[in-house]
């Protein structure tokens, strides 16, 4: 089975083309991060225009990197939500029509349920059960999956993600956009021990997640000093950096110790994050649990992870009827189990 893969939920345009036989054959990935640039974050009207401009042309160019002509293909997935409105409508439209014109099944998968399987798209992937720690620009939630689409929420965030904090952070350190690898780069230069920032939610019981408050305390520190130099700049993005790392872990160690399971999956743009890595490994080296993520490139937004998505349901023969129906907003708890 060959499928292709379309994500268009935010300022990525993904394409990609997965393999029963041969994994991915072809993932291509444009960002619109230079058009968004000047104004500071993702302007939506401009986002959708680009997504029409883009993704047709990039499709063409998956069908000759795969080597495949539209009769090899035998469905097409779509990110369905959530995400912004206009975006998402550009890439349902565009999968529903071709679904119409090469007369193959299409389905809406859930950006977020692609995230979490693109740790499946490895040569190590993590088998059912395992508990999933889910951190993108738009969503912090801890999970426990039984398999795809048996999702049990077990704590998420009460404000903003771990992804626009990240962001939100690197706006007043006055670095670039996206911010989480630039706190990271920053980081590396960073003093250790100078400050030392919240784990917010730590002390008291329960899974959720609350990163506003950590974004205020950055603020202050920021506040109080005189002049912020350089040294401070990686000296405060190391403090933030290790807060949310050291928040993750702690919350991580109570999912795997509330649900009794021994696999971990952290997915979504931020487990790019090294740091977070390196300190999940630990974790689970001392408590014996197994960590998966997916590949570096993986980790944000891209077609690959809805490709393989929608292969998994597809040829588990769900599939939907060609009206245009997308979800900016999608509980990952209310999708079919496949
Ligand atoms: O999953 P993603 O590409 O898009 C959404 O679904 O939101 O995640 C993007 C987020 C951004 O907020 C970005 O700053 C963050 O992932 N991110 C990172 C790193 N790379 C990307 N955060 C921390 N460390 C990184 N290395
Ligand atoms: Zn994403």
């Amino acid at each position: 089975m060959r499928i292709l893969g379309i994500e268009t939920s935010c300022d990525e345009t993904g394409v990609a083309i997965y393999d029963e036989h041969q994994g991915l054959i072809a993932d291509l990935l444009y960002s619109q991060v230079d058009l968004h640039r000047e104004y500071g974050g993702v302007v939506p009207e401009l986002a959708s225009r680009d997504h029409i401009r883009k993704t047709l042309p990039m499709i063409e160019q998956a069908l000759l990197d795969a080597d495949s002509k539209p009769d090899d293909i035998e469905g097409i997935a779509y990110t369905a939500g959530p995400g912004l409105v206009g975006a998402l409508l550009v890439g349902a439209s565009i999968a529903k029509s071709l679904a119409l014109a090469w007369n193959i099944p299409s389905l809406g998968i859930h950006h977020m349920e692609g995230h979490l399987l693109a740790a499946r798209l490895t040569g190590n992937p993590p088998d059912y059960p395992f508990v999933a720690l889910l951190v993108s620009g738009g969503h912090t939630q801890l999970l426990a999956c039984e398999k795809q689409g048996q999702y049990e929420m077990l704590g998420e965030s009460q404000d903003d993600a771990a992804g626009e904090a990240f962001d939100k952070v690197a706006k007043m350190l006055g670095l670039g956009y996206p911010g989480g690898p630039e706190i990271a780069s920053q980081a590396l230069k960073g003093n250790r021990g100078r400050f030392r920032f919240p784990r917010p939610m730590t002390n008291r019981p329960g899974l959720d997640f609350s990163f506003s408050g950590l974004k205020t305390f950055t603020l202050n520190t920021l506040a109080d000093l005189d002049k912020v130099t350089d040294q401070d700049k990686a000296d405060v993005a190391q403090a933030f950096q290790d807060a949310v790392v050291d928040t993750f872990r702690i919350k991580c160690e109570r999912a795997l110790e509330h649900t009794g399971l021994s696999n971990l999956v952290i997915a979504g743009g931020v487990s790019a994050n090294l740091e977070l890595r390196n300190t999940l490994d630990a974790m689970g080296r001392a408590r014996g649990c197994n960590i998966f993520y997916p590949e570096p490139g993986l980790c944000t937004d891209n077609g690959a992870m809805i490709a393989y998505a929608g292969f998994e349901r597809l040829r588990q023969g769900q599939k939907e009827n060609l009206a245009i129906d997308v979800r900016p907003r999608w509980p990952m708890t209310s999708l079919a189990v496949n």
